[in-house]
């Protein structure tokens, strides 16, 4: 083996107590990537590096998990992505863990380059996944070349176990014919929330302040967010649809959409509330609610606004709540339904650990 600082004098540094133990490199340290460094068992899981947009810190002798994001603020040098994940490739634990808390398109685009480097990868940012056709293959043929796993049950339903439930249904034969979802919990928020008392910029503010919304939650109001979730999970069924495939409807004027920053933008959403507090009136008397339902199906994709009765499956949820109805051969008669909170950074970094722990158990 060639020296380097994970070697002393040609002998392999080894980290935490066993061979078993995670090496885990974290890039993102917002409010998942915090949640998630809490709650990383120092007996199990060897944090190497960290690194968000601004700083990294990469310590061969680990990092105390407690204390690694205040660690990165005060002691960490400027970030830079080459060198990161250089060092990462470079490391020789057995198991080594990439984690993805960003939604960067920069860091997404690195995903098959950090696969193809025999490091293991969870992500919650889903831009790779729902970016190109050809790039989401290209993923998959990395996995397959280097036995590596590649983890993203958050970036569909938080912490729902939605990918793996759609996983083994196809693993054991089963035909997924449709899969109908109220994907985002956001909008799920937005319009539990959404009255004539609590109006619609309200109701995205302390959506935003709560952690439920995308960093820009405009990428949640424009629909992306549940287009992309719809995108992975036609993918993950087998059709090989683009994101121009999963057109959302546009629930924002195009001044909001435009606004320079998110303060302003904020701002602009106040134009709309007396307009969003009449529907919701109207709907209150009809005895509807409102839903952002996406179906997946062989036809494609599609995004749109429907009022529910009581009668409705989609009618009761509330919160944050998603929801995931998924028809098959063997569901056929009666869905598989996965209904929970949806959004929440806590919630969020604990599906994070529990990818992380199955590549743990399976490698
Ligand atoms: N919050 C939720 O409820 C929820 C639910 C499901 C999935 N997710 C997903 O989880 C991911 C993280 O969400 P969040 O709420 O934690 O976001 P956040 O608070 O905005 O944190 C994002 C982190 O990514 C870092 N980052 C951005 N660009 C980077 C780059 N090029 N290189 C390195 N680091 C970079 C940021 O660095 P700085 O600190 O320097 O800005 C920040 O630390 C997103 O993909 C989101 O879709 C979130």
């Amino acid at each position: 083996m060639p020296e380097n600082e994970f070697t002393h004098q040609g002998t392999p540094f080894l980290p935490g107590k066993s061979q078993d133990t995670a090496v885990v490199w974290l890039i993102g340290s917002g409010k998942v990537g915090k949640a998630f460094l809490k709650m990383l068992d120092p007996g199990r899981h060897f944090l190497r590096g960290v690194m968000n947009s601004r700083k990294m810190l990469i310590n061969t002798g680990g990092i105390q998990n407690e204390k690694a994001a205040a660690l990165l603020e005060s002691t960490g040098s400027p970030s830079d992505l080459r060198v990161f994940l250089s060092k990462m490739a470079e490391d020789p634990a057995r198991r080594k863990i990439c984690v993805d808390c960003t939604a960067s398109t920069e860091i997404a685009m690195r995903h098959r380059e950090i696969l193809s480097a025999g490091v293991h990868l969870v992500t919650a940012n889903k831009i790779g996944l729902a970016g190109d056709y050809n790039y989401y293959r290209s993923l998959k043929a990395a996995c397959r070349e280097m036995h590596v796993r590649y983890r993203y049950e958050t970036t569909v339903g938080a912490a729902l176990p939605v990918i793996s439930s759609i996983r083994r249904l196809l693993s054991a034969g089963d035909r997924i014919s449709r899969i109908e979802a109220v994907p985002s919990g956001t909008l799920s928020y937005l319009f539990n929330q959404l009255s004539v008392e609590n109006p619609f910029s309200r109701v995205i503010r302390s959506a935003r302040d709560k952690g439920y919304t995308e960093p820009d939650p405009r990428q949640d109001l424009q629909g992306m967010d549940a287009a992309r979730k719809a995108l992975i999970m036609a993918r993950e069924t087998g059709h090989g649809l683009e994101m121009q495939d999963a057109v959302p409807p546009q629930i924002i004027s195009e001044g909001a959409r435009r606004a320079a920053d998110t303060e302003t933008f904020l701002h602009m959403l106040e134009k709309d509330d007396d307009k969003w507090g009449k529907r919701m009136q109207e709907l209150k008397e009809a005895g509807k609610r409102l839903r952002y339902i996406a179906t997946v199906a062989k036809g494609g994709i599609r995004i749109g606004l429907r009022e529910c009765t009581p009668e409705h499956p989609f009618y009761h949820l509330s919160g944050t709540e998603n929801i995931f109805a998924i028809y098959s051969e063997q569901f056929a008669e009666a869905s598989l339904v996965i209904r929970g909170a949806g959004a929440g950074a806590e919630l969020t970094a604990s599906g994070v650990l529990a990818d992380l722990m199955e590549i743990c158990e399976c490698t």
